[in-house]
């Protein structure tokens, strides 16, 4: 199966999944959308109402203001892939509970090894606690660590950032640096140095030359 091909085989598992009780309680799974080659993976917590009505992540208000910060740092969803560490709503969003956790996991680190993104930017405690244990995110918001063969940068949740305005300039300030950040990891994982939209043509036609600029 190539990357595609497995996360969507993923998808259909998670749409029948039984494993934890937040299933019984499903409308629709949101196993997370996004191309299978993304450089940067989004994970925040688990589906919202919106989100099990339409099996989609981050629709909600919580999503409005995601993309606005996608924007902001010059990058939209069609570049990057979103998921969470659960795929089914928790119940009138209470946290999921640590088996709920253990039981989704497995379909989280498919995703992860499939995709194989350089930035992992975790949403919440939730997600960056799998990543980086025993911190505290008013700590380390915003700040890049290098987890085995990736980067992880820890940011607050848009939703916290809705409802307590003090947080906004943080989370604003934190995705503008994404850009800058991107190409750190890129050159600590030896990849190209490239913006966004020259990947984009670069995929598409092969780059003239270098010396042909000089004319
Ligand atoms: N909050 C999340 O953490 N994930 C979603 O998909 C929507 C809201």
């Amino acid at each position: 199966m190539n990357a595609e091909e497995t996360l969507t085989q993923l998808a259909k598992d998670v749409a029948v999944c039984t494993n934890c009780v937040l299933h019984e309680s499903r409308k629709k799974a949101v196993a997370g959308e996004g191309p299978a080659d993304a450089e940067i993976m989004f994970i925040g917590e688990g589906p919202g109402f919106h989100e099990n009505e339409q099996g989609r992540p981050f629709v909600g208000a919580a999503g409005k203001f995601l993309d606005q910060l996608l924007a902001q740092a010059g990058v939209t969803r069609e570049d990057v892939f979103i998921a969470n560490v659960v795929k089914c709503r928790p119940p009138g969003n209470r946290d999921p509970q640590p088996e709920e956790l253990e039981m989704c996991d497995k379909y989280l680190e498919t995703q992860i090894r499939t995709i194989n993104p350089s930035i992992i930017v975790t949403l919440g405690r939730f997600s960056m606690g799998k990543f980086i244990p025993g911190v505290k995110i008013t700590s380390v918001h915003g700040t890049m660590h290098r987890v085995g063969e990736r980067f992880v940068i820890p940011m607050f949740h848009p939703a916290a950032a809705l409802h307590q305005a003090a947080l906004k300039p943080s989370i604003l300030a934190d995705f503008a640096n994404l850009p800058d950040q991107l190409n750190e990891a890129r050159k600590a994982l030896g990849k190209t140095v490239i913006s966004s939209k020259r990947k984009e043509t670069a995929s598409r036609e092969p780059e003239k030359p270098q010396q042909l600029n000089l004319f």
